[in-house]
């Protein structure tokens, strides 16, 4: 198969994961015999610093020309402290998203056995964790009419969504329960919010064309609460753009291996992969930041763009195997000796090769 993948570093430490993510699919596509063209573009912080653009027109034609995107990460401290910018790297991300019309973040919990003493909560509470976010990408507060008023002394942020928004993602998120545990919880706040209202009514319209998965309805405050307290109750959850972002990164932490997390924004003609845990700038240019969250973006990448199971579960079986050999890197190597960036990439490499 020919796999025309773009491949946009960014910031940080998004560079040195992406690096072994790509030696990954260097590795298993010539195991597979796929024939891989490689485009790489520039966004983010170190788009602003070459083109003064975060996301430049020449990056979005190499992204809309590729069946998938590898992403690293964006973000730079110079920026984070000053609410003036004008430019800031975080709307090269949102541009793409919007541009490239990826409306829907699908961000997976999952529980590695051998990290399970990693995790903040207690192992009962966790045992059993396989949840997913189906978080809306491309509307809501994110993209709303903003502004100022009142010489500047008032602020403002609008939430707005239509039905086919709300329909085409709670659709990927039925059809998701589908090929997992059936369940399907939708996360609102219509006791308060008109936008949850629209929300809630559209998925209760749908229910009866998909009678073989459950549907709950949960407010957002009780998901939050209920998220530490039994993980393992949920499947998939589907919600808005804001409260997406903030639930799954606390999803994140709960299995105690944030640094492996992948994820996937999906749209109707292309797909974005990135890591979740973003440009952990402390850690650039070192040689110590996790490349297992890239590693399983580029997993996900094969099974959800190109439907190549294999190829994807040889790759997470290569993840597992660090992980029970310890061949891992500072975040989560306890009181073992920890492993490079590169050591890890390598190590994985090889059990594929092997
Ligand atoms: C994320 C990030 C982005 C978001 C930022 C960097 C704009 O936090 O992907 O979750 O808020 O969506
Ligand atoms: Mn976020």
């Amino acid at each position: 198969m020919e796999l025309n993948i773009a491949v946009l570093p960014g910031d940080g430490i998004g560079p040195e994961v992406t690096n072994e993510a790509i030696k990954v699919l260097d590795i298993i596509s010539k195991k597979f015999n796929h024939k891989v063209n490689l485009s790489e573009g520039l966004v983010g912080a170190i788009a602003i610093d070459k083109t003064g653009n975060p996301y430049p027109d020449e990056t979005h034609q190499i992204c809309e020309k590729s069946d998938a995107i590898l992403f690293g990460a964006i973000g730079d401290p110079r920026y984070d402290n000053d609410p003036t910018a004008k430019v800031r790297p975080e709307q090269g991300l949102l541009q793409m998203r919007k541009k490239l019309g990826l409306y829907a973040n699908l961000r997976p919990t999952i529980v590695f056995e051998s990290l399970i003493d990693n995790s903040p909560l207690k192992k009962d509470r966790i045992v059993d964790t396989d949840l997913i976010f189906v978080r809306e990408l491309t509307g809501g507060i994110y993209f709303g009419e903003r502004g100022r008023k009142d010489h500047g002394n008032s602020a403002y942020d609008t939430c707005e969504y239509n039905r086919n928004e709300v329909e085409r993602i709670a659709q990927l998120g039925f059809e998701m329960a589908l090929k997992r545990k059936g369940k399907l919880c939708c996360v609102d706040k219509a006791n308060v919010l008109e936008t949850s209202r629209l929300w809630r009514e559209t998925v209760q319209n749908m229910e009866s064309s998909y009678s073989n998965v459950e549907v709950s309805y949960e407010f957002v405050d009780a998901v939050a609460m209920r998220l530490i307290q039994w993980p393992s109750e949920y499947d998939v959850l589907v919600t808005s753009n804001l409260f997406g972002d903030i639930l799954t990164d606390e999803a994140s932490v709960i299995s105690g291996s944030m640094g492996l997390m992948p994820s996937a924004s999906i749209g109707s003609n292309n797909a974005l992969y990135e890591p979740i845990h973003g440009s952990y700038p402390e850690a650039a240019g070192k040689n110590i930041a996790n490349p297992l969250g890239s590693i399983l973006s580029l997993a996900m990448m094969f099974e959800h763009s190109f439907s190549l199971e294999e190829e994807s579960k040889i790759i997470k079986k290569a993840v597992d195997n660090s992980l029970k050999e310890k061949i891992t890197t500072k975040d989560i190597s306890e009181n073992n000796k920890p492993h490079t960036t590169t050591d890890v990439g390598n190590f994985i490499c090889d059990y594929i090769n092997s």
